[in-house]
């Protein structure tokens, strides 16, 4: 694949997003490090220190420091001893951290990045699929509380982001449909040639590459989140839910898969999507092998989708599609509020169909 650089407007200060492969032996980081005469610190996730993080830190000359594997790492006491790391060794305003790892890494060390020293520089290197096509785009940092997941963070965008599709070549399989997922997501609400590509090939480079581009394009539209933002959350009220009533258990990409199919089929219902292209929705998904968390309740799940952000006067809200690749204004809401009946209903229809 050659290598594609975007630079996108709402990602001021960040000066490319470069998408290839290769890229973490070759010049493009070295140079980038160069002209700002940095100090660099590479913060990866422990799982990637003997495969790529070791060796990019010889290649930049750089300080290697490594987090624990796992959403249990993206805390307090992990940014905490990032921090004091960087403290005890005197790691100034001139420090550029180089996040190396998924989802949890980049929101991590994307959030040290923006409160350190009020903030310093930042470049991301994704390497799960999901942390490529999503959790590196749009400037978004976390971390976890006791009271919740991402209930601390900032908005703190990366000078640069270097999105190395070699990686993805150790990914676990089990990793893959998180990440696939999303892109799907975005193949339903914004870009039926995602969809397209998908139903023939569904692990495709192209497929990442319009899955970024959309989610760049979606943002841009909405910096705010007033509205069009919204229909990143198709397929996550219901998603979201199950991942509550599974104690987090359950994988993120299956839950917002089987929710994807829940709110294509409450679309159906409602008379906005044809069944013909809902058949072709479910059965894509259905290659995916989903299923239900054995806690499953429909009652807690319905409670648990009381939580969800769009929610308006404990109505539960769902972004809905009309056709693949386009999801509904609804007056800029690009949501809607939706009858208990009808939703149980589809909720029977689940439980049937992946109970
Ligand atoms: N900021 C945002 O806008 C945003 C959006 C979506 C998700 N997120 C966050 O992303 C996180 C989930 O990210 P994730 O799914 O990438 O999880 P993750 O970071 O935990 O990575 C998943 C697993 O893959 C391993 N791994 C990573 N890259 C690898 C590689 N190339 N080869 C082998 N193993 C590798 C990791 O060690 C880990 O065990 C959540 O915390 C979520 O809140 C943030
Ligand atoms: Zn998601």
């Amino acid at each position: 694949m050659k290598e594609i650089v975007i630079q996108p407007s709402i990602t001021t200060p960040t000066t490319s997003l470069v998408i290839g492969e290769h890229l973490l032996e070759g010049d493009l980081l070295i140079d980038f490090c160069k002209k700002r005469k940095h100090r660099i610190v590479i913060v990866a996730d422990h799982a990637l220190q003997d495969v790529y993080a070791s060796k990019l830190a010889d290649h930049l000359n750089a300080r290697l420091l490594t987090i624990p594997s796992g959403e249990k790492a993206k805390t307090k006491e992990t940014a905490e001893m990032i921090e004091n790391e960087l403290f005890k060794s005197n790691y100034g305003r001139d420090t550029t951290l180089i996040a190396m790892g998924g989802g949890v890494t980049t929101d991590l060390v994307g959030f040290v990045a923006s409160i350190y020293m009020r903030g310093v520089d930042l470049i991301l290197i994704p390497t799960t699929l999901l942390a490529m096509v999503d959790a590196s785009i749009g400037g978004k940092t976390a971390i976890d509380t006791t009271f919740g997941k991402n209930l601390i963070g900032t908005v703190y965008f990366p000078q640069a982001i270097i999105t190395d599709l070699e990686t993805l070549k150790t990914l676990p399989d089990k990793e893959w449909i998180n990440g696939l997922a999303e892109i799907l997501k975005m193949g339903l609400i914004a870009d039926p040639s995602i969809w397209k590509i998908a139903e023939k090939e569904i692990k495709n480079h192209e497929l990442i590459l319009k899955a970024i581009r959309g989610k760049i394009t979606i943002i841009e539209q909405d910096p705010s989140e007033k509205g069009l933002r919204r229909i990143l959350n198709f397929g996550h009220t219901i998603g979201h839910g199950l991942e509550a009533i599974s104690c987090y258990e359950m994988s993120h990409g299956i839950a917002v898969a089987i929710g994807c199919v829940i709110e294509s089929r409450l679309s159906m219902k409602l008379g906005y999507l044809s069944e013909k292209e809902f058949e072709q929705i479910r059965s894509l998904f259905h290659r995916l092998s989903l299923y239900l968390p054995n806690t499953y309740d429909r009652k807690k799940l319905i409670e648990a989708m009381l939580y969800d952000k769009k929610n308006i006067n404990k109505q539960t809200r769902f972004v809905m599609i009309d056709r693949i690749g386009h999801a509904i204004p609804f007056d800029g809401d690009y949501c809607r509020p939706i009858a208990e009946h009808e939703l149980e209903a589809t909720l029977i229809w689940m439980e049937k169909t992946y109970g």
